[in-house]
């Protein structure tokens, strides 16, 4: 599905300062309805404050929020259909699980006939149901958020917050939940806004993911979009890691441009692909698993490959893969290769001296230039 399909959450242009600090530097983000989007960034990028803005706990400098296309501004929280789940569950410790559920329904004024249904269906949901008489010193860290989920889902709100949820989880339980989370959302057709600074977390659950860096919104798309087409280098490189190379545009030969890697590797590359208005000094992402290491015998690059040389400067084992870096020669630079076991032992020895470092002219990615600083 292509998202949004039909807007649930609009926001405008949000602004926010703390004490002349500028937090929220214009942000406008659609959801759509049943979609699961992530708001992605390092920690003090602005992912809290803006959540807190859709739910209503703060208000912005600038900017409007609209839900199902109302103006919801200047809604207080309690008037907004919308739910949050924190890191920190918050569940009243002297009402066992079944009541901590049923809270909000019973604020709500609902029959206690139709509390229990939407109780136990939600108990069912999170995989609760034997639990329903447990007070939460009682529940584990992981059922506990489960419980404050079940909470949250028992009102069937459209749209769910939810800040770091799984934060406080060890990273076995971590994974389960992601993958249950996910399946409960698709499940109930509800948007989700995740927030997380894990960019692994990001990629496992969202249809889309918007990347946060300090109070902008740096890129948003797929996952996958994300990970291929990163627009900046501090995209490229937050998500999953990258060599970031410097290039500079020589000169426009027809359909292609003649273009200088890291001062020494000349090639053409074609025009299509962004690379049109490429001019003057640019910059390349090249992900750690499109480079091969391998010994530097004066051979020369097989077509559509380019070579940039160095020596071996270390080789980080990580089980199944090795990460093996090698520095540029006459550069201040770091060439980052992630490549099999395999492929790494039978690179042997012979690579303790000059080393390649060998990846394909269609794997380097265009980088935006970084947006100057209003
Ligand atoms: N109530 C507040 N008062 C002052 N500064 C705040 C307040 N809330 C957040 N900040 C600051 O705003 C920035 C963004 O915070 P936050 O939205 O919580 O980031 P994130 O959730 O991405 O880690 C941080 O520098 C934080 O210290
Ligand atoms: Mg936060």
């Amino acid at each position: 599905m292509i998202f949004p399909v039909e807007p649930l959450l609009d926001l405008q242009g949000l602004e926010k300062s703390f004490g002349g600090t500028r937090v929220l530097k214009g942000i406008s983000l659609s959801v759509g309805q049943g979609e699961f989007l992530t708001l992605l960034g390092p920690s003090g990028c602005g992912k809290t404050t803006t959540l807190r803005i859709i739910a209503g706990f703060e208000t912005a400098d600038q900017g409007r929020v609209f839900l199902s296309g109302k103006d919801i501004t200047q809604v207080p929280p309690y008037r907004r259909d919308i739910h949050t789940v924190f890191q920190h569950y918050a569940l009243f410790p002297h009402y066992n699980v079944f009541d901590n559920v049923a809270f909000g329904l019973r604020l709500r004024k609902m029959n206690e006939g139709e509390i229990r249904d939407r109780v136990l269906s939600s108990l069912d949901l999170v995989r609760l149901r034997e639990l329903e008489g447990r007070r939460p010193g009682q529940l584990s860290g992981g059922q506990m958020q489960r419980v404050a989920l079940a909470r949250a889902l028992a009102g069937r709100p459209p749209l769910l917050l939810l800040d770091e949820p799984l934060g406080a989880l060890d990273l076995k339980l971590r994974k389960e939940m992601q993958l249950e989370l996910k399946h409960i959302q698709r499940r109930l057709g509800i948007s989700f806004i995740y927030v997380t600074h894990d960019q692994e977390e990001a990629m496992t659950m969202s249809d889309r993911v918007a990347v946060f860096n300090a109070g902008r919104i740096e890129q948003l798309g797929a996952p996958q979009d994300i990970y291929e087409n990163p627009e900046t280098a501090f995209v490229a490189d937050f998500i999953g890691a990258a060599n970031i190379l410097s290039a500079e545009v020589l000169s426009s030969v027809g359909d292609f441009l003649k273009i200088k890697i890291e001062g020494s590797v000349e090639t053409e590359v074609p025009k299509q692909n962004g690379w049109g208005g490429a001019q003057g000094a640019v910059q390349l992402a090249l992900r750690p698993e499109r480079v091969v290491v391998s010994a530097d015998r004066g051979q020369a690059p097989e077509s559509g490959w380019l070579h940039i040389k160095g020596a071996l400067a270390e080789t980080v084992y990580l089980g199944n893969s090795r990460q093996v870096i090698l520095r540029a020669t006459g550069r201040e630079k770091n060439i980052v290769s992630s490549m099999s076991a395999e492929a790494f032992a039978s690179l042997g020895a012979e690579v303790s001296g000059a080393a390649l470092a060998k990846f394909r002219i269609k794997d380097l990615v265009l980088l935006k230039n970084p947006e100057k600083e209003a």
